[in-house]
Order: C-alpha cells, then sequence, then structure tokens
C-alpha cells in the first residue's frame, strides 16, 4: 500500500528538475555550477534516459567539412518546420549552436574528428548550403552514439558539480498555488512506494517525449509522456500535439532506430525494384530530405506495391557499398542493431525498414527562455515557477516536422537556457519558499488513492495497449478524417477505462506496476490531446499529412492549436514570424 497521510515528508531545493536526459541535465548542470541547491529526478539511472539512444549527431553550423553558417541552419530549420516554427526561437537556437557543442567538447565529449582534430560532421536530412542549394555536413558526431556520448558527458559533470540525483523516482503532479505560480511536485520513491513532497523555487520539466502511446516506436518504455500529463492535469494547455514525426528507418518488425546517419554516410533506400526511389520524390536532396518527406515517400511505395519481402510491407536500406571499414568506423551500432534486430548484416545484406514513430514535435508551450506559456485574453502569460525544456516543450523550433540532429541541440541550448534564466533571477534571493496549503496536493493524494482503493476494473496492460492500437491505426503517416474521428471515440471511450484501472489482487501488487498505472493516466492526456488537436487541423503541414486536405493552408491554418485537456477545448495562437535579429522568411512551397 502506497503510505498516504497528511503529513507526508518534505523536501525544498532551489530547484527541481524532472528527467535526467540530456535537457534535465544540461540544465541541472548550469544551476549546481551556480550553486542552487538541484535535485533532478529520474524513472532510471540518468545514464539510462532516452537520450542515450540519439544516433546519427548534433547539428550546428561549425563548418569543418565545408562551408557553413548559422542563417543556413536557421533557414533549413524553419523549412523543414513547414514554417510553423517560431522564427525567434529558431534564431536564438540556431546561432547558439556552434558555441554550445565546443562547450560539450570542452566538458569532455568524446566527438569522432577529422583528420587535422576538427569535430566530425556527417550530412543528414534538409541540411543544406546556401538556402536548399547543396546538401552540408553539419551533424557533429561520436559514431552513431552521440546521445550516449552526450548524456555521460553530462552527467559525470553533474556528479562533479554536485547535483542531487533522485533515480527511481517519478514526479507525479504539480504543485500550484491559487495564483496558479507552481511551488514544486509531489513524487513516488519507486522502490518503497512512499510519496514526498519536493518543494522548489523553480520547477523544471525535463520529461521527454511520449513515443510510446504508439505500438510501434523508436522510444524507450520510460516515454510515457508525464511531464504532459502532469502539465494537463495542473491546467496548462498542451500545444501543436497533431505533429508527430515518423522516423524513415525503424527496423521492420522491431521499430529499434537506425540512424539518418546511415543516409549520411551514403546509405540509400531501395524498393522491391531496386530502385532508389528517392530520386523521384526529391531530386535535389533524395535520401536525405526531411523525415516528414522521406517517410511518406516510403509509405506511397509500399501502398503502392512496391514494397520488399513477401507481404511487401517494408523498403530496405542498403550499405554494404561504404564497404565494412566505414560500417565498423562510423555506423557500429548500426551493424550491431541490425544483427541482433533484423537478422541481417549490413555489411552484406541492406537492412528491411519502416517509417515508425520517432518525436513529438508538440508539447508543453515554453518561449525561448524556458519558462512555460499559457495564452489568455489573446497573450502569452508566463506560469511562475515553472519551466519546460527538450522533447516534453513545444518552444517552437521544430514546428511541424524536426530536422534530424536538432533534437540533441534543443536540449543543449535550451537546456541551458533555462539553466541561465533561472540563476539570472537568483531564486534563493527572490523569494523564500511559498507555503503550501494542503489542498495543493490533495488532488494528487487521491489519485493514487483511488488506485489502491478501486476493488474492479480495467487492467493496465489492456488499456495501455489499447491506447497503443488504437493510436497506431488511427493516426499514422497519412491520416483521413475518418480515421482520426473513428480514433477520437476510441481514445474518448479507453479514457473513461483508464478511470477504472485496478489491481486485482492488492495483495501482490508490485510497485513497478503501480508506476505503469500511472504512466497510462499521462499517455491517456497525450493521446487525446494528439488525437483531438490532429482531428481538427484541416490542411496537411509537416508530419500532419491528411489525405482530405493534402495541401497547406497558410491563410487558415498558420497557427498553433492548444488543446486544454480540462474542458476539452482548442483553441489557436499565431507563430512567431518574427525572428530576433534578421529578416525572417516567408513560407514558401517545399520542395527538395
Ligand atoms: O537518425 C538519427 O540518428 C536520429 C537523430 C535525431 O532524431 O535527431
Amino acid at each position: 500500500m502506497v503510505a498516504i497521510n497528511s503529513s507526508l515528508p518534505r523536501r525544498q531545493f532551489d530547484a527541481v528538475v524532472v528527467g535526467a536526459g540530456g535537457a534535465g541535465m544540461r540544465c541541472s548542470l548550469q544551476l549546481a555550477q551556480a550553486g542552487l541547491k538541484v535535485a533532478v529526478l529520474s524513472k532510471v539511472f540518468p545514464t539510462r534516459s532516452h537520450t542515450v539512444a540519439a544516433q546519427g549527431g548534433i547539428g550546428a553550423s561549425l563548418g569543418n567539412m565545408s562551408e557553413d553558417n548559422w542563417y543556413w541552419h536557421m533557414y533549413d530549420t524553419i523549412k523543414g518546420s513547414d514554417w510553423l516554427g517560431d522564427q525567434d526561437a529558431i534564431e536564438f537556437m540556431c546561432r547558439q549552436a556552434p558555441e554550445a557543442v565546443y562547450e560539450l567538447e570542452h566538458f569532455g565529449m568524446p566527438f569522432d574528428r577529422n583528420a587535422d582534430g576538427t569535430i566530425y560532421q556527417r550530412p543528414f536530412g534538409g541540411h543544406t548550403a546556401n538556402f536548399g542549394e547543396k546538401p552540408v555536413q553539419r551533424a557533429c558526431a561520436a559514431a552513431d552514439r552521440t546521445g550516449h556520448a552526450l548524456l555521460h558527458t553530462l552527467y559525470q559533470r553533474n556528479v562533479a558539480a554536485k547535483t542531487h540525483f533522485f533515480v527511481e523516482w517519478m514526479a507525479l503532479d504539480l504543485i500550484r498555488n491559487d495564483a496558479g505560480d507552481v511551488l514544486g511536485v509531489t513524487a513516488l520513491e519507486m522502490e518503497t512506494g512512499d510519496i514526498y513532497i519536493l518543494e522548489a523555487k523553480k520547477t523544471i520539466l525535463a520529461t521527454g517525449g511520449a513515443g510510446r502511446i504508439w505500438a510501434a516506436s523508436t522510444n524507450a518504455f520510460i516515454n510515457t509522456g508525464d511531464g504532459l500529463g502532469m502539465a494537463a492535469r495542473a491546467g496548462i494547455c498542451l500545444q501543436d500535439m497533431e505533429f508527430w514525426q515518423f522516423h524513415p528507418t525503424g527496423v521492420a518488425g522491431a521499430g529499434v532506430l537506425i540512424t539518418e546517419g546511415v543516409r549520411g554516410e551514403g546509405g540509400i533506400l531501395l524498393n522491391k525494384d531496386g530502385e532508389r526511389f528517392m530520386e523521384r520524390y526529391a531530386p535535389t536532396l533524395k535520401d536525405l530530405a526531411p523525415r516528414d518527406f522521406v517517410s511518406r515517400s516510403m509509405d506511397q511505395e509500399i501502398k503502392e506495391g512496391r514494397g520488399c519481402g513477401p507481404d511487401g510491407n517494408y523498403v530496405v536500406l542498403k550499405l554494404d557499398h561504404l564497404g565494412a571499414d566505414v560500417i565498423n568506423k562510423r555506423l557500429p551500432s548500426i551493424r550491431e542493431i541490425a544483427i541482433k534486430f533484423g537478422n541481417v548484416d549490413p555489411i552484406k545484406e541492406p537492412i528491411p525498414v519502416v517509417p515508425t514513430i520517432h518525436y513529438q514535435m508538440g508539447g508543453i508551450p515554453a518561449n525561448y527562455h524556458g519558462q512555460v506559456v499559457t495564452w489568455e485574453n489573446g497573450e502569452e502569460k508566463v506560469v511562475n515557477g515553472l519551466y519546460a525544456i527538450g522533447e516534453c516543450a513545444a518552444v517552437s523550433v521544430h514546428g511541424a516536422n524536426r530536422l534530424g540532429t536538432n533534437s540533441l541541440l534543443d536540449l543543449v541550448i535550451f537546456g541551458r537556457a533555462a539553466g541561465n534564466h533561472i540563476v539570472d533571477s537568483h531564486p534563493e534571493k527572490q523569494r523564500e519558499h511559498q507555503p503550501l496549503a494542503k489542498e495543493s496536493v490533495e488532488a494528487s493524494l487521491a489519485r493514487v488513492n483511488a488506485l489502491e482503493t478501486r476493488t474492479s476494473g480495467e487492467k493496465v496492460q489492456d488499456v495501455a495497449n489499447s491506447i497503443r492500437v488504437s493510436m497506431q491505426q488511427h493516426c499514422g503517416v497519412f491520416r483521413t478524417l475518418k480515421l482520426l474521428n473513428e480514433g477520437v471515440g476510441q481514445i474518448d471511450e479507453l479514457a473513461e477505462q483508464v478511470k477504472r484501472i485496478s489491481f486485482k489482487d492488492k495483495s501482490k501488487v508490485f510497485n513497478t506496476a503501480r508506476v505503469e498505472a500511472l504512466e497510462v493516466e499521462n499517455m491517456i492526456e497525450v493521446a487525446r490531446a494528439t488525437i483531438k488537436s490532429a482531428a481538427n487541423r484541416t490542411e496537411s503541414r509537416g508530419a500532419h499529412a491528411l489525405n482530405d486536405h493534402p495541401e497547406r493552408d497558410d491563410e487558415n491554418w498558420l497557427k498553433h492549436t492548444l488543446w486544454h485537456s480540462s474542458d476539452g477545448r482548442l483553441e489557436y495562437k499565431p507563430v512567431h514570424m518574427k525572428p530576433l535579429t534578421v529578416e525572417s522568411f516567408p513560407p514558401k512551397a517545399r520542395t527538395f
């Protein structure tokens, strides 16, 4: 039984960071180095956070391989986002990217090297020189384990900076006062089942994505949208949730990621006729067009009967022509993954691949300082005390489709920016911990308690699996209004089932099962936000490809979606079209 009583144990910190991935640990490092008392909560050991799975690189216009420029990077990011990205935030990110990467290098991150000692950079999807003229090598890589190298570097730095890690702790709910300020979180110590109040002058959500609401996903099983669930339950809207990226190359049948870096190194996609079909769809960038474009092209090939294998339901990624030396040096993990999960050795045979859910572009609305913002009476309003960074946030630098390698960049840029913003606002001097009203944690405790006291109802796993199957069937690479609306009905019904989840034999419940049940409560918030937002956007933009409305519609839809879970309301706010210092890039046709 989870111990719940009126005098829960409490701890106080200057800042509580929820999530120990790249964003969380880049932020905590900035805070701890400035002398703040920082707690980082993580459901898993920090170096097992999902950032560890990022493979191909981190984007920055270092220009180590040929001329490059942050302004070209900015243009590619805006075009990649199908003009839904906020141009102020995109300038902020692309301009600081080289400095942020050199900072990682000086932290000790083991990047691959060129013969002259500079950081090795490879081509990646949608990265171009001179505003789309030709591909450019912008992805700074540590073999095909860039996320692993990044995460270990940040963890070591945090240990040195004396960050307090709470390992195998799950944050449950935000604590807010009557004015709406965020004062910390309730949290579950997974080993004991005890619930704590963690008071914080600043709370930072860095919980990553929620790709596990789909059945086939490159995401870790921990990616259940916990921060999004916490925000939604606290009355904070979720932004642009209809935009989910399918990575073109998940291993068919297994979902494990095969980095775009394979195509960056020269790998090519083939259909059953051995045709390099991307030449037809994207004559300039070919296999290195942005991901939404490549995923749709693959899906089209499969639907039109040119898929490979006995059921014609995948295409193949050929890289044997790169030779064993390049594969072993630049793509060692890919070879291992292909052998283990695809049953092929890519030195000799192509890898069967399908588009697989990979990344959420939407999330908790935040400005480029990382502060969470809501939308009230036509204006953005900061939620005092609350920040959101990394994949759980919508800053929005990715708009309707993210460029490969901008995810790791987003983590370090906005992790650092949030850290700097908090340090600059001197939380320890600015205010003491505010008193907590008893009512501020009651809803959270009641939610956990309900799981313990319900006597009959649905099984956690059944409901979780039904959510995944429903999202997979109704919200895919190509969408139709009919499918989306059917999905809305199913997800609404599943939301009712989530409220009835109970454990059959209460004397034998493991805390891991409790955690799964709490995760499903977060997953359903994300699934509802996604399917409702998607069913309402009657255009095609970036990763939202709607057969009924195949064109982008800037006149009616150049705007961000905001979903309010509390009253089931959708509203819209304008895209920030004005960069910080440079000319804006107006929308134009998106060809590659
Ligand atoms: O393909 C990849 O290596 C993934 C990178 C990314 O999502 O940015």
